[in-house]
């Protein structure tokens, strides 16, 4: 009777509302993304999916609540290349940033934007490079703390620059945002799902995207080896994950919901105007999610031991 009631169980899941944990505040580039596709993929599940912002410490808190949740489905985690830098930026956590979870799926790739407060004192990225040379640390760089995207394309920054700056730790690049474009932090480094309507607004001064190509929805903007950076690119990959021991058969229906969100009309042309796209299909996979994901470990372990700057 058991085996019968739990195959009932997993036949019909999901039964109630499923919780995806943002790992950054409201408001900001990761938030944005789980949004529109947390609202197809209730669609498609017949039960509503809720996201709930648990910023701080660079995603860690987040990604803690959901190492330690019941692995039942209906607590997801949303989160980005941190997983990936995560593991080895850390020495301490208080959940295995890798054993912990389970991959559902590979959701999006996300260019970034190296942008300025609307008055800082340079018109291109020369001319921020030498501003940066010359006054250093009096330059403050605001990030969503050790972990985040914004912090590691500050480490790229800094090692393609030469110069220390001061840096301003935020719970999301969305309340730094605010602070950007009020003028009281002068540098941020953060992808165009935050950053493509301020740009266009004229909110914030751009220098240049973090990718090999132009974007056709910021075609003014030079790529930062056009501009004088050729070591700076950086894409910043999204996954969707389950507790670790979450059953298969409830990551498989997840991820089936995460590639019919993938391919909504709608969800794929906001995410064109936000200058990035949905992964193909069959990378919105378990499978295919944890071979990027432990490659991309491998990749930015020697970046970030070259920078020696760990959360310790
Ligand atoms: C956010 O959602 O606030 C960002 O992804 C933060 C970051 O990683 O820079």
């Amino acid at each position: 009777a058991a085996t019968k009631t739990a195959h009932a169980q997993g036949a019909a899941f999901p039964q109630r509302t499923i919780n995806i944990i943002v790992p950054f505040a409201a408001g900001g580039p990761t938030d944005t993304v789980t949004r529109l596709v947390a609202e197809v993929m209730g669609r498609d599940l017949g039960q509503t999916v809720v996201v709930e912002n648990v910023g701080g410490a660079g995603g860690t808190l987040g990604a803690a609540r959901v190492a330690q949740a019941r692995p039942d489905g209906y607590t997801l985690l949303l989160h980005h290349i941190g997983m990936g830098t995560t593991p080895t930026l850390y020495r301490r956590l208080s959940y295995d940033p890798v054993g912990g979870f389970e991959t559902i799926g590979l959701v999006t790739a996300v260019p970034m934007t190296i942008i300025g407060r609307k008055d800082i004192q340079a018109n291109n990225l020369a001319e921020l490079v030498a501003l940066v040379r010359r006054d250093q640390v009096k330059i403050n760089y605001a990030n969503a703390g050790i972990g985040a995207a914004s912090h590691l394309c500050g480490l790229l920054l800094q090692k393609a620059i030469d110069a220390p700056m001061t840096t301003v730790p935020y719970r999301g690049t969305g309340p730094a945002m605010t602070d950007l474009i009020a003028g009281t932090v002068d540098l941020m480094c953060d992808q165009t799902t935050n950053t493509t309507s301020h740009i266009r607004a004229g909110a914030v001064r751009a220098f240049a995207v973090t990718t090999a190509q132009r974007l056709p929805s910021l075609p003014e903007l030079p790529t930062a080896a056009e501009a004088g950076l050729p070591g700076m690119e950086v894409t910043v990959w999204h996954g969707l994950y389950s507790p670790k021991g979450t059953p298969a058969e409830i990551n498989t229906r997840l991820s089936r919901a995460l590639q019919v969100a993938l391919r909504d009309e709608r969800l794929i042309q906001r995410f064109a105007d936000l200058g990035t796209a949905p992964v193909a299909q069959n990378e919105a996979t378990p499978e295919a999610h944890r071979a990027f994901w432990q490659a991309d470990i491998a990749k930015w372990r020697p970046v970030i031991q070259a920078a020696g700057q760990y959360a310790d």
